[in-house]
C-alpha cells in the first residue's frame, strides 16, 4: 500500500509554527511531493466546528475533561476525513499541532488524569501517530511577545490569555515528551532566524523521507 508521511509541529504560542510549515510545504512541493497543510483544532469540517467552541472559551466552564473530549472528537474527525486519506495516497501531511498539544495543554497543565488521557489518545489516534514531530522551542516570554505582535488588535484566544508560568510548564512538558520519544520528536531552537530554522527542519524531514523510503513514484510530476 502506498503510504505518505505524517509530520506534526508543536510548541508554545508564537514559536513560528505556521511560518515554518509554509516554508517546508514550499520546499517539498518544489521537490514534487504532494503536501497537505492542516491544523488542529480543525482541519476538517467537523473539527473546524469544534474549533470555534474550544477556542472561544465556550467549553471552559464545563472543565478540562470536557475540553479534552472535544479536542479528541475534533482529532478523530480530522484523522478520518483529512490525515488518513492523504497519507494513504502518499502525500506528506503537515499538521500545525496534534496529540502532543492535548498531552500538554489538557494532560499536564489541565491536570487531567494520565490514564484518562492515554485512553482518549489510544481511541482517537489509533495508528496515526506522526512519523516526525518537530517541537519548536522558544522562551515563553518571547513567544507571547511575538504572538501578541502577530495578533495586533484582535482578541487573544482562551489559551493565549493564560499566564506566563503556565506557558513555562507547557514548554517543559513538550521537552519532556521529546526526551521520552527521541525517535519521533526533534526539538528545534525557534529563537533563531526563520531561514536557519527552516534549513534544520528541511534536513530532518529529508532524513525521515529517506528512512521511510518515500519513493519517487509517490512524487507528483
Ligand atoms: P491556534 O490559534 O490554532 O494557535 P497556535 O497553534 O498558533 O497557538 O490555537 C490553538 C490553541 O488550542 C492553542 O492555544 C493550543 C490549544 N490546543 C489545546 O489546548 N489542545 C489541543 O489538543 C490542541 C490541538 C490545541
Amino acid at each position: 500500500m502506498t503510504r505518505g508521511l505524517f509530520i506534526t509541529f508543536e510548541g508554545g504560542e508564537g514559536a513560528g509554527k505556521s511560518t515554518q510549515i509554509a516554508m517546508l510545504a514550499t520546499t517539498l512541493r518544489a521537490s514534487g511531493y504532494e503536501v497537505v497543510v492542516t491544523r488542529e483544532p480543525g482541519g476538517s469540517p467537523g473539527a473546524e466546528a469544534i474549533r470555534h467552541v474550544v477556542l472561544s472559551g465556550a467549553a471552559e466552564p464545563f472543565g478540562p475533561e470536557m475540553e479534552a473530549v472535544l479536542f479528541a472528537a475534533a482529532r478523530a474527525d480530522h484523522i478520518d476525513r483529512t490525515i488518513r486519506p492523504a497519507h494513504a495516497r502518499g502525500a506528506i501531511v503537515l499538521s500545525d499541532r496534534f496529540v502532543d498539544s492535548s498531552r500538554v495543554y489538557q494532560g499536564v497543565t489541565g491536570g487531567l488524569d494520565h490514564s484518562f488521557m492515554e485512553t482518549l489518545e489510544r481511541a482517537t489516534v489509533e495508528d496515526m501517530m506522526p512519523d516526525l514531530t518537530l517541537i519548536l522551542d522558544i522562551d515563553p516570554e518571547e513567544g507571547m511577545r511575538r504572538a501578541g505582535a502577530r495578533r495586533g488588535a484582535s482578541e487573544a484566544d482562551r489559551f493565549e490569555k493564560e499566564g506566563l508560568s503556565l506557558h513555562r510548564r507547557r514548554r517543559k512538558a513538550f521537552l519532556e515528551i521529546a526526551k521520552a520519544e527521541p525517535k519521533r520528536c526533534k526539538v528545534i531552537d525557534a529563537s533563531r532566524p526563520a531561514e536557519k530554522i527552516a534549513a534544520e527542519i528541511a534536513n530532518a524531514v529529508e532524513a525521515v523521507i529517506e528512512r521511510k523510503g518515500l519513493r519517487a513514484a509517490e512524487k507528483v510530476d
